[in-house]
């Protein structure tokens, strides 16, 4: 297990590694927002390069990827949902620590140094922090690879650079080291735990609330009622999204453009949802057939774990509708603005997985006005939230043509400007698409 109290590691962090670097390190790749999830899974030790890819599923992180040395007892299916949890709390992609064609190559310091802080991370939360999740790379990163030091003046974000931390040589307090003797008996009574997975406390409201089987009975009626609704059976939606855009093919790695790409989804109910964007280099699509929640673009991989989790919420042929049925504990909150309108705020616990989500109602039209869901890891969560405004009728339902999607990788917001119902749609189109073989085995790292 990660028993890192019983094996007091070490809290400094190898700063000879890190000298060298520099902001050109990050290379065009970990600046597209689309390949923010990408990765192909290294194929596991002992695999024949065009056999099958093996089965991740009921795997260790360390039976099925090849050089796992921390997050070895995590599920193999866990591993992708930590990673992009670290993309965001430090603010970079994958190939700021990968050579993302072998991801288990360990050339570059930034992942050496990366698997180190893991380490601490959790040696921190294991022995300070009872075994809770409480100290994350975000805790101390905030969306930056080099942390701050000391406070920033605003409205700066934060240094360029590493900031001189102190005074202090090091050699002036002796090593430190983590102890099982520094473990907390309990966690301090009344102790606020983090916003991911409790509801953040909420000021009594004034006015009373309705109740939450009142706003879903309300939601149906204003998209149109249940009989309309079941007459719909697929939505095919066009339009466009406006989003950061990787540079064109064969110009130089450069700060990612705004562009506004054309994008279609096709959605199946209850729960088969394709999307496409015609991104400059090559279409990418986001596909999930009811089970499998996919990738397909410049690089390819299954969604798993907490992001399988996202991908399928967002799936759901009607967003919110579900909600009751996959959430326990629901209630209406609050009342909030959201754009120009106030809405009742429901909250509900994930039934399967971990995870606190929430929907927001319009208090006038009832229609759904927004939803906010975490990504979880091992390590941390981050929220993704959509909004969804300009309600129109298509045969008879109520359809959002704009949804703004805010996520900490990259915000997009879509418009449709055509949405067709009950085009026939083949069933095959959700399926993950057949794989290349595997890449060759890396070649041997240059010491
Ligand atoms: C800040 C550095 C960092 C970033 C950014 C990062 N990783 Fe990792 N990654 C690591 C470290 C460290 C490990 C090894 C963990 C261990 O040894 O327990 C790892 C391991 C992996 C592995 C297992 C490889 C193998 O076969 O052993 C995969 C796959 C992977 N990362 C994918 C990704 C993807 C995809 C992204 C972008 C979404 C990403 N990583 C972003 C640091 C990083
Ligand atoms: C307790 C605070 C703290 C936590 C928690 C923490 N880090 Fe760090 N990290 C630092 C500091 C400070 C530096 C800068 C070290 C230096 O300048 O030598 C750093 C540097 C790094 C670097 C090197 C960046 C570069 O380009 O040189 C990586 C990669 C990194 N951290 C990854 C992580 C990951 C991944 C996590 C979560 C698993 C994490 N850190 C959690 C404090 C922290």
């Amino acid at each position: 297990m990660l028993d890192a109290a019983g094996a007091a590691i070490k809290v400094a962090a190898s700063k000879a590694a890190l000298a060298t670097l520099c902001a050109c390190t990050m290379c065009a790749l970990s600046l597209i927002p689309a390949n923010l999830y990408a990765q192909a899974a290294a194929p596991a030790a002992g695999q024949a390069p065009a056999g099958p890819p093996m089965d991740i599923k009921g795997k260790t992180a360390a039976q099925f990827y090849k050089n796992i040395k921390v997050l070895n007892d995590i599920p193999a299916v866990e591993v992708h949902p930590a990673m992009e949890y670290i993309m965001v709390g430090l603010g970079v992609g994958c190939a700021y620590c990968h050579d993302v064609r072998h991801f288990d190559n360990d050339d570059k310091p930034q992942k050496r140094t990366a698997r180190n802080m893991i380490q601490m991370t959790l040696a921190l939360n294991s022995t300070v922090f009872d075994n809770q999740v409480r100290v994350t790379c975000f805790t101390c990163h905030r969306g930056l690879a080099i942390p701050a030091a000391s406070p920033v003046l605003a409205p700066e974000k934060g240094p360029d650079g590493p900031v001189p931390a102190g005074t202090y040589a090091p050699s002036a307090i002796p090593n430190q080291v983590l102890t099982a003797a520094m473990a907390p008996v309990k966690v301090i009574p009344g102790a606020t735990p983090p916003a991911a997975t409790q509801p953040p406390a909420v000021e009594k409201p004034v006015v009373a609330l309705p109740a939450a089987d009142d706003l879903f009975s309300k939601y149906l009626q204003a998209l149109g009622g249940n009989d309309a609704l079941r007459k719909i059976t697929t939505l095919v939606a066009k339009g466009t999204v406006e989003m950061a855009l990787p540079p064109a093919p064969g110009t130089p790695p450069g700060p990612p453009t705004i562009g506004h790409p054309a994008v279609e989804v096709s959605r199946t109910a209850p729960d088969k949802a394709l999307m496409t964007i015609q991104l400059p280099a090559k279409p990418n699509m986001d596909g999930y057939d009811g089970t499998t929640s996919w990738l397909q673009g410049q690089l390819s991989r299954e969604n798993t774990g907490g992001e399988r989790a996202v991908f399928q919420q967002w799936a759901e042929f009607v967003p919110g509708l579900g909600f009751r049925a996959n959430h326990t504990r629901v209630h209406v909150d609050s009342i909030e603005k959201v754009g120009d309108h106030q809405a009742y705020r429901v909250s509900g616990f994930r039934i399967v997985g971990a995870g606190y989500d929430r929907v927001y109602f319009d208090t006038q039209s009832g229609l759904l006005g927004r939803t906010v869901t975490y990504m979880n890891s091992v390590l941390g969560s981050f929220p993704i939230q959509n909004d969804y405004d300009d309600y129109r009728p298509v045969n008879g339902i109520q359809v959002a043509f704009t949804d703004h999607y805010f996520n900490p990788e990259g915000n997009r917001l879509y418009k449709w400007e055509q949405v067709e119902a009950n085009t026939p749609i083949d069933d095959k189109v959700y399926a993950r698409p057949p794989q290349p073989p595997p890449p060759p085995p890396a070649p041997p790292a240059a010491k």
